[in-house]
């Protein structure tokens, strides 16, 4: 493995993690993903941006056997798949600091287990001469995790981001060619992982804006040459304004439930409302967490099982309230069998979003014409809060 040259000083130093295919023992990684790491030189100082995941010790090792002269090391972020080998890459220069926030000390100490005296924490908008190059540390909580920060090479206008404006994806080209081809797995690592802070996101956005950024270099997926490109995308990403659509998240045991649902759709498309379906049975999350990146209203639809959700369901439920979306309204059809207290779990597991409830459409058994026209009705309300809500 060899190192790539991005530009003259400036290297890729990362792996490919071509086979992966789960993130968290958690998040799908259809296209497996890169922990990119970055070396830029100036005429006094070399520096070291992020690592690599600790599995891909033996790429990051043999990518640094060309660079004898490490002076720093910056932790953008202290998430182990970009930190969990500075320790080794610090035994391996021991002359080296590590550069992070002062949110990221405790959290240095904690899980990696590094001397005190070898950090040096920087400020918001602290610059660090490296000789001819200066990197300007800019702070961005929550992207991911409290201690993140961005690094900005002033000269060059690059960005190192870490996790903010990646992509879960495995390539070869380490630049972005085809714009269009890294849309959709850059939206469903801004779903999976970034959606929850949207608000933050928005807040701080202007920031990087502020920078005059040419290209972004996250630590996932390719580089972006043509910053506007993802940062215009994550502009209309956490922008608070829904489209005009309805996500339904459902699951059926023998049909009753999935009659309501085929309804519904029919309903919702004929009054000009788009329609994203998910049967939970047969759903990759990520395409679910990405169309919550837009729906202004979120349907659960579940059957009864032993009294409660569908555990389908209840997945998606807990999901959803965890990345925290802009959906406006949510709302609860299903059937059950004798007895339900659905609707109250569902209640009690969306504790951390602000939805509108809708009138709640549950029936005992198969859907009757009067059940349907229930579902109708549920349909009129849905249009008339869009309509209210200017989504038309
Ligand atoms: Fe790629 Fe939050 O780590």
């Amino acid at each position: 493995m060899v190192a790539k040259k991005l530009f003259d000083g400036i290297f890729w130093v990362g792996a490919e993690d071509w086979d992966r295919r789960l993130f968290d023992s958690l998040i799908p990684l259809p296209e497996g993903t890169s922990y990119n790491a970055y070396i830029v030189q100036g005429k006094n100082l070399t520096v070291l941006i992020d690592a690599v995941d600790p599995t891909k010790k033996d790429v990051l090792e043999s990518h640094l056997n060309e660079f004898p002269k490490i002076d720093l090391v910056i932790a953008n972020h202290l998430e182990q798949d970009h930190s969990g080998l500075i320790p080794y890459v610090l035994n391996r220069y021991p002359q080296a600091r590590l550069l992070a926030t002062p949110a990221a000390r405790d959290l240095i100490i904690t899980h990696l287990h590094i001397a005190e005296d070898r950090i040096k924490t920087v400020t918001d908008g602290e610059r660090l001469d490296l000789g001819g190059r200066t990197i300007r540390f800019v702070h961005f909580p929550w992207v991911h995790w409290p201690e993140t920060m961005l690094s900005y090479l002033e000269e060059d206008k690059i960005l190192f981001s870490c996790d903010l404006f990646g992509s879960h994806l495995a390539s070869s080209d380490l630049m972005v060619k085809d714009e269009e081809r890294i849309y959709e797995p850059a939206k469903r690592y801004f779903a999976e992982i970034m959606m929850p802070f949207r608000k933050i996101i928005q807040k701080n956005l202007p920031v990087v804006e502020g920078l005059e950024v040419k290209v972004v270099a996250p630590s996932h997926g390719p580089i972006y040459a043509r910053s506007a490109f993802i940062i215009d995308a994550y502009k209309k990403w956490v922008d608070d304004q829904p489209e005009n659509s309805v996500l339904i998240a459902w699951a059926s045991m023998h049909g009753s439930t999935a009659r309501m649902v085929d309804h519904l759709i029919c309903e919702l498309a004929g009054r000009g409302i788009k329609v994203m379906p998910f049967n939970l049975a047969v759903t990759d999350l990520g395409h679910l967490a990405m169309s919550l990146v837009e729906a202004a209203t979120i349907i659960v639809a579940s059957p009864t099982i032993l009294t409660g959700l569908h555990p389908l369901v209840a997945e998606a439920v807990f999901l959803v309230n965890a990345l925290r979306p802009k959906a406006l309204f949510a709302g609860f059809i299903g059937s059950y069998g004798w007895k339900s207290r659905a609707l109250d779990q569902l209640k009690s597991m969306l504790d951390s979003v602000r939805f509108e409830l809708l009138n709640p459409v549950q029936i005992k058994g198969d859907p009757r014409p009067e059940d349907l026209t229930l579902l109708s009705k549920l349909v009129d309300e849905i249009y008339q809060k869009h309509q209210t809500a200017g989504l038309f």
